[in-house]
């Protein structure tokens, strides 16, 4: 019978090594720790670009005009507010619930109201992508004001969305060095190739499914520690540790008994992630400006331990390790930062849908069948 038997199959564990798709978007050295996004190196695009010109280069394939940055800003901006509905149903979440459970409702109902959800198109798909990235940073910080009592802040509409997104957050407008810190960080968090969140909405999507249901799989699958969620857990391991003194034990502890450190290592890079490296000064920057360094240094000590014990391995920081620090002198909570790590993913993940489905082809691999065969079928008073 035509079952799936080990050695007449390929398999790749994680699915590594196996390529899925073929595009145009970024492209990941990961021997030599180099990130393109349409061909330009992530540095230049931190140093250069902001947010909003990212996103236009992720979905449409090439840097703005003046004029196109214009109308994209424009139509970002006015998709910035959620109806009072939405608002009312986030009203009665759970003030203790992960957030990023919130977001992936939130999203959910945001698809279940969206009239054009039932017809997309290439047009509709690109409308979904901008109202999902305008309204993602105002439904986590809506979340954050609920959970503590407070109503949401409105959007404002002459704040970039590295601003709006903070100032919502937390109730100011921030000066122009966190301003630019934030539209950073988003910048290097917006695509990453074949990750595992922007392959679960690729599924999602090639099944001909909606754009906000293939986000949702995404928030989903981000969530993880493994993922996105290895950014929060930093933080928690930092105050594990608790000083400089105890790094080293942790990490030789945490290595012996093969738990993972967080933050650290990559299916793909085997060299220094360029993100974390660009991340890594920013972090410092931001700690010596609060006069708080203690987590930094703790940082630099735990890359030392590791780079010494397992740099041979291809292991080193990941975007996820410095990020965190980042976030949390900007006085964010830690619960909020692998949303944060979704307000900016949000455009890799349609970037590649819009992408795939030019020439979409549904996502159908295979599993070696290792279980029994020819086995009768045991009426209930019958089995043991
Ligand atoms: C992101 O894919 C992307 O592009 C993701 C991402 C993006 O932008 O989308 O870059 C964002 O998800 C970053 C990764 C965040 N996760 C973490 O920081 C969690 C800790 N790291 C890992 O668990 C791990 O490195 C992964 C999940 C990132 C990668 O997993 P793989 O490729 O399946 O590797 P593995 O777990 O099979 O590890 C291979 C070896 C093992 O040793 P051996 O058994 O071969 O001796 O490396 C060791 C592992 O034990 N190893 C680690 C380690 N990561 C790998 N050892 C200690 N600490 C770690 N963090």
């Amino acid at each position: 019978m035509g079952c799936e038997f080990a050695g007449e199959m390929k398999y790749a564990r994680g699915l590594e090594g196996v390529t899925a798709a073929i595009t145009s978007i970024a492209c990941i050295d990961g021997e030599e720790g180099k990130l393109i996004y349409r061909g330009i190196p992530i540095e230049q695009m931190a140093e250069y670009s902001t947010f909003e010109e990212t996103a236009y280069l992720l979905w449409f394939g090439k840097l703005p005009t003046a004029k196109e940055l214009e109308d994209l800003k424009e139509k970002l901006v006015k998709e910035r507010a959620l109806s009072d509905d939405i608002i009312d149903h986030m009203r009665k979440f759970p003030k203790d619930a992960d957030p990023m459970d919130v977001l992936r409702t939130a999203v959910s109902l945001l698809g279940m109201t969206d009239p054009e959800v039932k017809n997309p198109n290439r047009e509709v798909n690109i409308r979904h992508s901008i109202k999902m990235t305008a309204k993602i940073p105002t439904i986590i910080s809506a979340y954050h004001r609920l959970r503590n009592g407070k109503d949401p802040i409105p959007p404002r509409n002459d704040l970039s969305h590295a601003a709006n997104f903070l100032y919502m957050l937390l109730g100011e407008v921030p000066d122009p060095q966190i301003e630019r810190i934030m539209d950073i960080a988003l910048i290097l968090h917006a695509e990453h190739g074949m990750n595992a969140s922007t392959f679960a909405a690729m599924v999602t999507a090639s099944t001909l499914s909606d754009l906000y249901s293939a986000v949702v799989s995404a928030i989903g699958t981000l969530k993880g520690p493994l993922h996105g969620g290895a950014n929060t857990r930093v933080l928690y391991m930092l105050e594990e540790i608790g000083s400089l003194e105890n790094v080293e034990k942790y990490v030789l502890d945490a290595l012996k008994e093969h738990r993972k450190i967080m933050g650290f290592g990559h299916r793909v890079y085997k060299a220094y992630d360029p993100r974390a490296r660009i991340l890594k000064r920013y972090a410092k920057e931001l700690s010596e400006k609060k006069g708080d360094t203690l987590w930094y240094r703790m940082g630099e000590e735990i890359e030392r331990i590791m780079i010494r014990e397992v740099g041979k391995k291809g292991i080193f920081p990941n975007v996820d390790f410095y990020s965190g620090m980042v976030y949390h002198h900007m006085g964010i909570p830690r619960d909020l930062f692998t949303p944060i790590f979704a307000l900016s993913r949000v455009v890799g993940w349609t970037a590649h849908i819009l992408e795939y489905l030019e020439a979409n082809r549904i996502f159908r691999p295979r599993a070696i069948y290792n279980g029994p065969i020819d086995v009768e079928y045991t009426p209930i008073e019958k089995r043991q």
